[in-house]
């Protein structure tokens, strides 16, 4: 009898510890950009091919007041042709093509706009909207997420500027708004626990979305984060080695630009 249950502990004690570990979401980085190209329809369909928990992407507001999904406020890099997001009308920006600057195979892809990135969006997985211009943009986001017919819980909303949290917050408290900060800017002095808090705090956001950097995020840090209420996310991580200390800091999600590959890497 005793034996019979000292087998079956040691039988369940890895399953046990599995499900004591605490679950990662994967986020894919601009849809599954290392793959695809950024920000794109394609980028971010291949994210869930992938099996990403989650796909972020970038979003500015275009001249004629429609949002659209690209990372720059210009469109230079992406499509090779020199324009302004801002001063471009959505019809300008739809003739250029953002594909074929990572492959043959992706020429035709368009700059999308929000609503068909939306769209893509499985049951139980999410998406995290980066608001890369200021709060202007809140009134239209409000009505593309409401039509979307997603749950306020699968759009989160992050941006680096406060004052854009701040607003979407005070319009829309049942989103999820994290605050993304660069914990060691150039020329300046890196980032304290402390003083993020304080200030996720005055803009209500419920999180922070931190760049991952190992010698300032270490447990002690995420610590202080988590005991303050805030989630902890990190970005942009391609190496999973840093990934690995990243959750051991604290990190529940990681953003990656290669979501299937890091998953792998992180059950080996
Ligand atoms: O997830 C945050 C991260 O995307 C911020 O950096 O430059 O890729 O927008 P960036
Ligand atoms: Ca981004």
């Amino acid at each position: 009898m005793i034996r019979t249950a000292i087998t079956l502990m040691a039988a369940l004690t890895p399953l046990l510890a599995v499900a004591a570990e605490p679950k990662i979401e994967i986020v894919a980085h601009r849809g599954a950009s290392f793959d695809a190209p950024e920000n794109t329809v394609a980028a971010i369909k291949l994210a869930w091919e992938q099996n990403a928990d989650a796909s972020e992407f970038d979003i500015f507001l275009t001249k004629d007041g429609q949002i659209v999904v690209i990372h720059d406020p210009t469109t230079q890099r992406t499509a090779g042709v020199k324009g302004t997001v801002a001063e471009m009308t959505l019809k300008e920006l739809r003739q250029l093509d953002v594909g074929k600057w990572k492959g043959a195979q992706f020429a035709g892809e368009k700059i999308p706009t929000l609503d068909e990135m939306l769209a893509t969006v499985p049951a139980g997985k999410r998406v995290f909207i980066e608001v890369k211009c200021g709060p202007e943009i809140v009134p239209e986001l409000n009505r593309v997420l409401k039509a979307s017919g997603l749950k306020p819980q699968q759009t989160a909303i992050i941006s680096f500027h406060a004052d854009v949290i701040a607003a979407v917050k005070k319009a829309r408290p049942d989103l999820p708004c994290y605050w993304i900060v660069h914990l060691a800017p150039k020329g300046q002095k890196p980032r304290t626990a402390e003083e993020l808090i304080e200030k996720a705090k005055e803009i209500h956001a419920d999180g922070l979305d931190l760049s991952a950097h190992e010698a300032i995020l270490d447990k002690t840090f995420g610590d202080k984060v988590k005991a303050a209420g805030l989630k902890l996310y990190v970005w942009t991580v391609n190496d999973v080695e840093l990934a690995k200390k990243m959750i051991a800091a604290g990190a529940e999600s990681i953003t990656t630009d290669r979501p299937g590959w890091l998953r792998e890497q992180l059950a080996k």
